[in-house]
């Protein structure tokens, strides 16, 4: 068995990291032969719930899991890690502007990039969840400029998931049949859900998702709407975000990214923007991407329509103003 590799996951106390701690610890990233040494990071109040966390991971006795490292200090969190999942941010609270709200967690991922700058390792893969994931992932990277930019990412895994799902359940066929669907810019609510390059497998053959559902109208209202709402509809039945689903996601973003994609098989991803597809440059905008050797690679040449260049422009403005907006604040 290799040497193991340290992980660290942020917002360790909190309810996305309850789920993403086990699969994280049992092989669901790294594989069935890659043992991990975990770093939990969160605040000093949470000092307590947390040490009841490394409790339970011990408790599940999990043979891949060599250590476990809780602590309060991004020093000791990023200290010679590979993978970080940086999930903790700061929660909106009633009365709160967005302003505020971005301003809270601008200084947090300023302060996590200087970190992982000075302690972690040069090729670490950075996974931000904490929202606005987007815009985090941006300062984050700006901080840690002996990093490579390409190694920062956000998560809209969630989004893909999500959309995966309601493409099947209008088909009636099996999720994994459903592959190829993309999301377009900010983790935010305009983000845009497009199945018009998805696939799906109906009796062994592979048709494009449109002409299986031929309701274009349905793809370009319904379906886009029901993606982007689908947090708010959870927090709505559950009184609390999503959080299994979201673990979930993380995982299936940062297994693809380690073990490279599928030939065929495409998946998108917050990152730096180059400008394809006339996306803002320099923002992490989430586009479709092939993985290989570790590394992303945005998808050209996929033709975009009329309907779907208005979208990513509303969500490339959004991104545009939100980067505007953190950049003052980090400069304030
Ligand atoms: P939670 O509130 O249960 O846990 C967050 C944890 O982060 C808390 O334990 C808190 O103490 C900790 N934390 C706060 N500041 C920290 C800091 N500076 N360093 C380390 N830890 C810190 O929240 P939950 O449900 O786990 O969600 C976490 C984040 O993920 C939220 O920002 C949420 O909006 C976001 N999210 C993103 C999704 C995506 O698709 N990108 C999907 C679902 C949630």
């Amino acid at each position: 068995m290799p040497e193991p590799i340290r992980v660290v996951v942020t917002g360790a106390a909190g309810q996305i990291a309850y789920s993403l701690l086990y699969m994280v610890a049992k092989g669901d990233v790294f594989g069935p032969n890659q043992p991990v040494i975990l770093h939990l990071l969160d605040i000093p109040p949470m000092m307590p719930v947390l040490e009841g966390v490394v409790m339970e991971l011990a408790d599940c006795a999990i043979p891949l899991l060599r250590g476990v490292v809780p602590t309060a200090d991004v020093a000791v969190a990023f200290k010679d890690v590979s993978a970080a999942f940086l999930v903790g941010a700061m929660p909106r609270k009633e009365g709160m502007e967005r302003k505020d709200l971005l301003s809270a967690n601008v200084k947090i991922f300023k302060e996590q990039g200087s970190a992982l700058d000075r302690y972690a390792k040069k090729d670490v893969k950075v996974l931000v969840v904490g929202n606005p994931a987007n815009t985090n992932a941006l300062i984050c990277s700006k901080y840690a400029p002996s990093i490579p930019k390409e190694n920062f990412t956000a998560m809209t895994r969630l989004d893909q998931n999500r959309a995966q799902a309601q493409i099947s359940s209008r088909l009636g066929v099996p999720v994994g049949e459903v592959s190829n669907v993309i999301i377009w810019g900010n983790h935010s609510s305009t983000q845009f859900p497009d199945a018009s390059h998805a696939l799906v497998n109906i009796n062994g053959k592979q048709i494009a998702v449109p002409d299986a559902i031929k309701d274009d109208n349905w793809l370009r209202s319904m379906f886009v709407e029901i993606v982007q709402k689908r947090g708010a509809t959870v927090i709505a039945a559950r009184k609390m975000s999503s959080a299994l689903s979201a673990a979930k996601a993380a995982t299936d973003h940062m297994r693809d990214w380690f073990a490279g994609t599928a030939p065929g098989a495409v998946v998108s991803m917050g990152v730096i923007s180059d400008g394809s597809y006339g996306a803002p440059k320099d923002v992490v905008f989430s586009f479709p991407v092939t993985i290989k050797d570790g590394k992303w690679r945005i998808v050209e040449g996929l033709v975009i329509d009329d309907f779907a260049k208005e979208k990513l422009a509303l969500t490339g403005a959004e991104l545009e103003e939100e980067k505007r907006e953190a950049v003052a604040i980090t400069q304030a």
